[in-house]
């Protein structure tokens, strides 16, 4: 006999199993949607455990709605429940830039799009920053292109926090520009792009870019050493 638990448990298709989250795709009210479940680490106490998963999970969603506050694009959050540790988001459909960038390399470089696509991520980043929120996951992962409108929209609030320090903004993309050059070098020189677009759209893009490139240098000489 089916009961309504294995029904439900039916409808969920697993996307991704990670570290700290499992990520489904379900339905909500009809509606095509992301479930994210935060889950325990099994080393921590039970109880303390709980608490931190439910902090996380609620700065996840305050910072998704503070981005979308700012102007940035991120998906609709339709729940939050506190008990299994879960945020429902609305399904975007269309493909992640990782996705898109992944297909310049094999097929050669779309110049519109490519411009279109890192002149978005340059200013979201921008208004992100001087909303004072740091996304904390810039990757081409965490980057979605909603097809028909080829609307940038942010995803993954998962490691975001709130922060008017130019470091804490460098590092932020820092962390872009490791994931550019390790996974889409044969995109070309994209960061410049993006970084050109940041330039536009932050105010206080002076101070973040001098502390990038002190950031850089950092970064330089823990390869050489390691
Ligand atoms: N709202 C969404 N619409 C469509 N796909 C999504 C959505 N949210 C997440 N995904 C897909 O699930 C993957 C994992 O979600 P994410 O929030 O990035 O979790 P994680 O913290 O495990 O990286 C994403 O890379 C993307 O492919
Ligand atoms: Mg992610």
């Amino acid at each position: 006999m089916e009961t309504d638990a294995d029904a439900k448990q039916s409808s969920l298709v697993l996307i991704k199993q990670g570290a700290e989250a499992r990520v489904f795709e379900s339905a909500f009210v009809g509606r095509r949607s992301i479930i994210k479940e935060r889950f325990s680490k099994k080393y921590r106490h039970p109880s303390l455990d709980s608490k931190l998963t439910l902090k996380r999970l609620n700065a996840e969603a305050r910072c998704m709605t503070k981005a979308r506050r700012l102007g940035v694009s991120t998906p609709v959050l339709y729940a939050v429940d506190p008990v299994l540790h879960s945020l429902t988001f609305e399904y975007v459909e269309g493909p992640s830039v990782k996705e898109i960038f992944l297909d310049f390399g094999e097929q050669g470089i779309v110049e519109e799009r490519m411009d279109d696509i890192t002149k978005q991520i340059g200013d979201a980043i921008g208004k992100l920053h001087d909303g004072g929120l740091i996304h904390g996951d810039l990757t081409t992962s965490n980057m979605l292109v909603q097809s028909g409108s080829n609307q940038l929209v942010l995803i993954d609030f998962g490691l975001s926090f709130t922060s008017t320090l130019p470091e804490d903004k460098a590092v932020d993309l820092y962390v872009l520009e490791r994931a550019l050059l390790s996974m889409h070098s044969s995109c070309g020189n994209v960061m410049d792009r993006i970084l050109a677009a940041y330039k536009k759209s932050s105010k206080q893009w002076s101070s973040t870019l001098n502390k990038l490139a002190q950031v850089r240098q950092r970064g330089r000489k823990r390869t050489m050493v390691g």
